[in-house]
């Protein structure tokens, strides 16, 4: 069954991580509320929803991507390049031992889920502000047991390669060129975010549904004038903490 892991908002988000972003003020009770909305959308599109409590002293812990990746065979617990954010790993990996066996990434490897864009069994790993070459030979090291082949991609400009880009389906994936090196992507069909909308790359397909932030409605458009089924989403007062569509829930099957 698919399976999707969440975490309630932090009452401490205010305080949230930031990289690229001035910091604005969080209307915590409406955070809370598009969460809320979040979760059943992905409860109507098919997922079985486990949402964890929240973790009132981890200002991030809503965004549980980062911590943890999950593939078909195994759970690979990251480590953060946000040391604010490792105390997050924990309960994570409580709730996802249950689910696969784990794997952890060890010092000096940093490495955030937010920088993993998987397309079948390549998985493009940005290096980022968060990660770093050590975290994407771990990784690699980890899953090539698995099948899996790990490909850097340098990442400018923005927090993860996945606020710059996401992997559509059918060798096609969203993108906002700039902030990304396209070499390693450039046998994939791009799609490129409208230009007014550059953090628009972000997109979650569940269920043959592409969910996009309702703060894009052009890139929204795009992708419908294109034939994929589109949904959107308030996520406005979570993109003030950096965040994005994917790094609020692990989806996986059981
Ligand atoms: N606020 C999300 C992050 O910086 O990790």
């Amino acid at each position: 069954m698919l399976t999707a892991i969440t975490r309630s908002v932090s009452p401490a988000i205010g305080r949230c991580e930031l990289e690229y972003l001035e910091r604005r003020p969080i209307d915590l009770a409406r955070a809370e509320q598009q969460h809320r909305e979040y979760e059943r959308c992905l409860a109507e599109l098919g997922a079985q929803v486990i949402a964890l409590p929240a973790e009132p002293g981890l200002p991030d812990s809503v965004f549980v991507e980062d911590p943890a990746l999950v593939l078909d065979e195994v759970a690979v617990i990251t480590r953060m390049g946000a040391e604010s954010r490792r105390a997050e790993a924990p309960s994570l990996a409580e709730a996802l031992a249950r689910f696969r066996p784990l794997r952890h990434l060890t010092a000096p490897a940093t490495l955030e889920g937010g920088d993993v864009m998987r397309a079948g069994h390549t998985l493009f790993v940005g290096a980022s502000a968060r990660t770093n070459r050590a975290g994407i030979e771990q990784l690699s090291r980890e899953l090539a047991p698995f099948g899996y082949s790990v490909v850097p991609v340098e990442v400018r400009g923005c927090l993860h390669l996945k606020s710059a880009c996401t992997y559509l389906g059918n060798d096609t994936i969203l993108a906002h060129r700039p902030w990304i090196d396209m070499a390693p992507v450039q046998h994939f069909h791009i799609v490129d975010v409208a230009p007014e909308e550059p953090w628009a790359g972000n997109t979650l397909t569940v269920g043959g549904t592409v969910l996009i932030p309702s703060a894009f409605p052009a890139t929204a458009a795009k992708l419908e004038a294109l034939g994929y089924r589109v949904r959107t989403l308030d996520i406005s007062e979570l993109m003030k903490a950096e965040a994005a569509l994917t790094c609020s829930s692990l989806i996986f099957e059981e």
